[in-house]
């Protein structure tokens, strides 16, 4: 049996149908409140986790193979094989605010984030002095009442950015769910793994 770790979410709603085309049967991901779910021919089983918690279970062993972000992946860099990217739920990493504010001429800057690391690895490499203050989500909310200049986060359709007044000052990286491995597992399981990496690329259109 192989357990595959899926992010919750944006992720797993589009995971769903790639597995399925894959021929590998699950019951709904959006419509159940299980957290370990298997297959219909009990081969496969998926671990639906939190996004930031993905990598933590494949890391450990306790999923074979994961499909996670690669926000999670960037900020995290967990001991993993990262084998492809899948297309679906592309996304992108900004640095957002108020428009007109010119963060790259600022002497230093507030930054409120979910992903500390990108952040201050991102200012580091632009040489821009940066406190970053880490939130857990809806950080919109930061440079809207002033506690912070800028947030550095996810952007995929732009709805958030948009109903909150800001916009996007600078790109960060591209973002696509990432297919990852367990190191041992995959020498352990190494024929099951790989008979699961040959339909999922196929699936995704990376090999013939
Ligand atoms: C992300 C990000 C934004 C939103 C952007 O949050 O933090 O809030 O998505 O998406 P949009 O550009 O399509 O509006 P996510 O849904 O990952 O979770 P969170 O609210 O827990 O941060």
């Amino acid at each position: 049996m192989i357990r595959l770790a899926i992010a919750k979410g944006r992720i797993s709603s589009e995971a769903e149908t790639l597995l399925a085309q894959a021929g590998l049967e699950f019951p709904s991901f959006d419509d159940t409140r299980k957290l370990i779910i298997s297959d219909k021919s009990g081969l496969y089983e998926v671990l639906l986790v939190k996004p930031a918690d993905t990598a933590v279970y494949v890391e450990t062993g306790v999923a074979d193979c994961g499909i996670v972000g690669r926000d999670v992946i960037e900020e995290t860099d967990p001991d993993v094989f990262r084998l492809f990217s899948m297309p679906f739920a592309q996304c992108k990493m900004c640095v957002a605010g108020k428009e007109g504010f010119e963060y790259k001429a600022a002497k230093k800057i507030v930054a409120a984030s979910k992903y500390v690391r990108c952040a201050e690895r991102h200012f580091k490499q632009k040489q821009i002095p940066c406190n970053v203050i880490m939130l857990n989500g809806s950080v919109e909310i930061a440079p809207l009442l002033d506690m912070s200049d800028v947030i550095v986060d996810i952007v995929q359709t732009g709805k958030t950015l948009k109903e909150n007044g800001l916009v996007v000052l600078e790109e960060v990286f591209d973002i696509a769910p990432v297919f990852i491995t367990n190191k041992a597992a995959l020498k352990t399981k190494q024929k099951e793994l790989y008979e699961l990496i040959d339909i999922l690329e196929k699936q995704a259109g990376i090999s013939q």
